[in-house]
């Protein structure tokens, strides 16, 4: 179940977030304590202003009542005595849930403010909020929940620092799920967002959720990414999952790209996002989801390589590797970078790669995939790179594989008409943010296929000016999609087939 956290600083604005959002959630967090004082009063008026709402829908939406504390990141900063006394107003106006702090839960148990708050039917979450770490032990959660009454929900919301933090935390959310806890075990920060995610998984009653561009807590999303993209609702048993690794990962399309192309499949699997600071810990992640697969981006790409059962010879050329599936020994990696990069120029080209003389700009990572599909498609490659040891480097590496066409390096390129590349490939990040063009001295003729693997923005200076002179261009967005339509194949495979499933063949 998704829910939304209300902003608002009026009951008012509350409401019209409720009805923005109504079509992405199955519940309301009222956060009192972000209302206006003047406004705090008039909480229990929600059930009915959202109720008016609802006429026009059959169902009834669950509510919760939460006067978060300064200390535990809100701003409330009344006594307890009086929050609960807010919160027994909120309940007896017809709330579901009302929130109340794991240390504060105690107060439930005895007097006439437990007594009245317990007999109104509403359900407690109790809440411990954690903004340094994960804590060690739960038993005490479980505790102070299970005094305040058989209902309660257990509700953990702590701050993983590294992979290994979200591990411990998956696990405190299994041991909940073992004692049979009714339990919403979270992950505060970029590190815990997969559990904002994986509430099946999880077994956590629900998800929080912010208005768009309205964060509530740390790492809150929108309800409509986590209903549309994330179909978390549609999550079952048989959920098959997926990630991409990196470092930062915010910013990658593979999310939206993966999880568009299974939900129009029709497969039920999600593929998460997930920031790694040490690829050894995910692999324990990926036992503790467990995943089926995952892509791998910068800075993971070299780091993964140890931990693989099984490497492809692409993986080895490139000594990198971006794609992460299960084999029956543990883990193989495959680059799709190189099926990537050279879908779109064959598609482009009107000649076999076999016939083409090629110029790559730059010896970095990224050149030693390209440079392995170009010689394994049999093209003549020179390579020039700023720095010349570097490029002298990537060729001796790359001679040790027995592949059909030929490389060499080269300190400048002459304007030799014998030597003139058909094709020309930037493979630096110069371009990126529209920092420059890597060959400015170099003059198109404009007969060039020239292809630039920068995609932000796919329109760089190189490419503007090859367009200018008549050249056939590839745009670096291109190759994005080629290499995620072949990871895709391969996790689609994957995920029709099942856990435990063999790898499916790739070359
Ligand atoms: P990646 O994994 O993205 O390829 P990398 O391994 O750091 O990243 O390689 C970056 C490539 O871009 C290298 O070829 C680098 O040239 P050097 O080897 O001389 O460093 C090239 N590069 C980066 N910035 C550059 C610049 N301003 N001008 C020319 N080449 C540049």
């Amino acid at each position: 179940m998704i829910f939304l956290t209300t902003t608002a600083e009026t009951l008012t604005g509350a409401v019209e977030q409720v009805a923005e959002q109504r079509q992405w959630i199955d519940g309301v967090e009222l956060r009192v304590d972000l209302l206006l004082e003047s406004e705090r009063e008039t909480a229990p008026r929600f059930r009915a202003l959202v109720d008016s709402l609802e006429s026009r829908r059959t169902s009834h939406i669950p509510l919760i009542a939460t006067i978060r504390r300064e200390t535990d990141g809100g701003r409330s900063n009344q006594t307890d005595v009086a929050r609960l006394k807010s919160l027994s107003a909120c309940a007896a106006s017809g709330f579901d849930f009302v929130d109340v702090e794991s240390d504060v839960a105690p107060m439930l148990r005895s007097g006439d403010l437990g007594a009245a708050l317990i007999g109104s039917g509403v359900t407690p979450i109790v809440s411990t909020h954690d903004f340094a770490g994960v804590p060690e032990g739960v038993t005490d959660l479980v505790d102070a929940a299970a005094a305040v009454g058989q209902n309660a929900i257990v509700k953990l919301a702590a701050t993983p620092n590294s992979t290994a933090d979200l591990v411990r935390l998956i696990r405190i959310a299994d041991d909940f799920g073992a004692r049979r806890v009714e339990h919403i075990v979270l992950g505060m920060g970029a590190f815990g967002f997969p559990t904002r995610v994986l509430t099946h998984r999880l077994g956590n009653v629900l998800t929080f959720a912010s208005a768009p561009g309205d964060t509530a807590a740390p790492g809150h999303i929108d309800p409509e990414t986590l209903a549309t993209q994330y179909r978390i609702s549609e999550a079952t048993d048989d959920t098959r999952y997926f990630s991409v690794i990196g470092n930062p990962i915010g910013h990658s399309r593979s999310p939206e790209y993966h999880n568009g192309r299974f939900s129009s499949d029709g497969i039920n699997a999600i593929y998460l996002p997930v920031l790694v600071d040490d690829t050894r810990d995910h692999f324990a992640l990926a036992e503790a989801i467990p995943l089926l697969g995952f892509s791998v981006t910068i800075p993971h790409k070299q780091a993964v390589i140890p931990s693989l059962a099984e490497t492809g010879e692409d993986v080895r050329a490139a000594g990198a590797c971006n794609t992460v599936v299960r084999c029956p020994g543990g883990w193989k990696g495959i680059n799709t970078d190189v099926l990537g990069f050279l879908a779109p120029l064959e598609e482009v080209l009107d000649r076999d790669l076999s016939a083409c003389r090629v110029l790559m700009i730059g010896a970095g990572g990224a050149a030693r995939g390209i440079a392995y599909g170009l010689l394994k498609a049999g093209s003549e490659v020179t390579v020039w790179n700023r720095t010349e040891s570097r490029a002298r480097g990537l060729v001796a590496d790359l001679t040790e594989f027995s592949l059909p066409g030929s490389i060499r390096a080269v300190g400048s390129v002459t304007a030799d008409a014998t030597e003139r590349p058909d094709i020309v490939i930037n493979t630096t990040s110069v371009g990126m943010h529209g920092s420059g063009d890597p060959i400015d001295w170099f003059a198109f003729t404009g007969d060039e296929v020239v292809y630039d693997i920068v995609y932000t923005p796919p329109e760089t200076p190189l490419i503007q000016r090859a367009a200018a002179a008549g050249c056939r261009v590839i745009t670096g967005d291109r190759m994005f999609d080629a290499q995620a339509a072949a990871q895709y194949e391969l996790y689609r495979v994957l995920a029709t087939a099942g856990l435990g499933a063999a790898s499916p063949d790739q070359t």
